[in-house]
């Protein structure tokens, strides 16, 4: 009989789309059931009324149990994706990922703890220079030859240059904090450089500037800060050394040498067996320097130093390759923290 076929052949549909099949086959428009109520105009008369009857019962209840069945079809769907869903709290726990500070965000704090002890504050300059700020007010006017130790990036806009060291700070900070009140303060930040990328020298890299201007600042003082600085970064009884050099912002200019924290002078592969490594250039601020910062040469005088903590970095951690700073390599990073 149709209607137990329908019957059976409903509790069989399991899903949407079974359910949706039978649904067309029996209460379609071409279905079945109407093609039953279509027959009936060909009946003998006397029949047509309880046929008619009997059909459209039949309509009903299978309407009905259509939309029983289309619920509960549902509910076991939902009950399935529960299941699949399913939290089993037996499982271990997983560990999640912990981030960790960049190694050279590490040696900076570290920095900044140094010389917050000797009341340095922290000040920062932009990345973005002018030639200005970066070249000529720290005495290096157009086509000086010393410009031929930053290579420069240059930006479309005339003037306008990506900073080759964080010295350019040393005048915005005199200009913000002056005149006429001491300064001390660090100047962090990244360096960018248009340089060939090797293991030993990237395009971008951290500098920290110092800045100190007083009354009465001596190369003594410059002599003793680093010396502080020195002992308490790389280790107690630290040996130090100043050599004289060469900066056009500094007058005189020295750049400061430990005796190497690898083989403690002896000579190794990391000093190049000079048993010395350079942490730093330095000097006492050069007269033009302080005038550009709004400071008087006659009244004034102060000491800058700038270092790289990459470098630092690389030093106490045997890292043979500056590249792994900016590589993104989780393997590396992973390693410090
Ligand atoms: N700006 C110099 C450099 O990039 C370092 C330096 C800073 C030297 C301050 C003297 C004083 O090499």
């Amino acid at each position: 009989m149709l209607r137990d076929k329908a019957m059976s052949g409903l509790a069989a549909a399991g899903d949407e789309a079974a359910l949706e099949a039978w649904r067309i086959e029996y209460l379609g428009r071409k279905g079945q059931v109407l093609e039953l109520l279509r027959a009936i105009p060909d009946l003998p008369a006397a029949e047509r009324p309880a046929f008619g009857q009997a059909a459209n019962a039949l309509k009903g209840e299978l309407s009905a149990a259509f939309d029983e069945r289309a619920q509960a079809v549902a509910q076991l769907k939902l009950a399935a994706e529960l299941a699949a869903e399913g939290v089993d709290v037996t499982l271990p726990g997983r560990r999640p990922q912990l981030g960790r500070l960049h190694p050279s965000n590490q040696t900076l704090r570290e920095i900044y703890g140094i010389f917050a002890a000797m009341g340095f504050q922290v000040y920062t300059s932009p990345d973005v220079e002018t030639d200005e700020y970066n070249f000529e007010l720290l005495n290096m006017p157009p086509g000086h030859p010393a410009r031929d130790m930053w290579d420069t990036f240059y930006t479309t806009t005339p003037g306008l240059i990506m900073r080759t060291h964080t010295s350019p700070g040393q005048i915005h900070a005199m200009r913000a904090l002056g005149p006429n009140r001491p300064i001390r303060v660090i100047l962090p930040g990244m360096c960018y450089r248009y340089e060939q990328v090797t293991a030993r020298s990237e395009m971008m890299f951290h500098q920290v500037e110092g800045l100190a201007i007083g009354r009465h600042i001596t190369m003594a003082d410059l002599k003793g800060v680093i010396a502080e600085f020195a002992n308490q970064l790389y280790g107690a009884g630290r040996k130090l050394r100043f050599r004289c050099s060469h900066f056009p912002f500094t007058e005189p200019s020295v750049e400061a040498d430990v005796d190497c924290i690898l083989c403690g002078g002896k000579g190794c592969a990391v000093c190049k067996y000079t048993g010395w490594l350079e942490i730093m250039g330095a000097g006492m601020v050069h007269p033009t320097v302080l005038r550009n910062g709004g400071y008087g040469p006659a009244e004034w005088s102060g000491f800058a130093f700038g270092m790289g903590p990459e470098r630092i970095t690389m030093l106490k951690q045997g890292i043979t390759d500056i590249r792994y700073f900016f590589g993104n390599d989780l393997r590396f990073l992973e390693q410090f923290g």
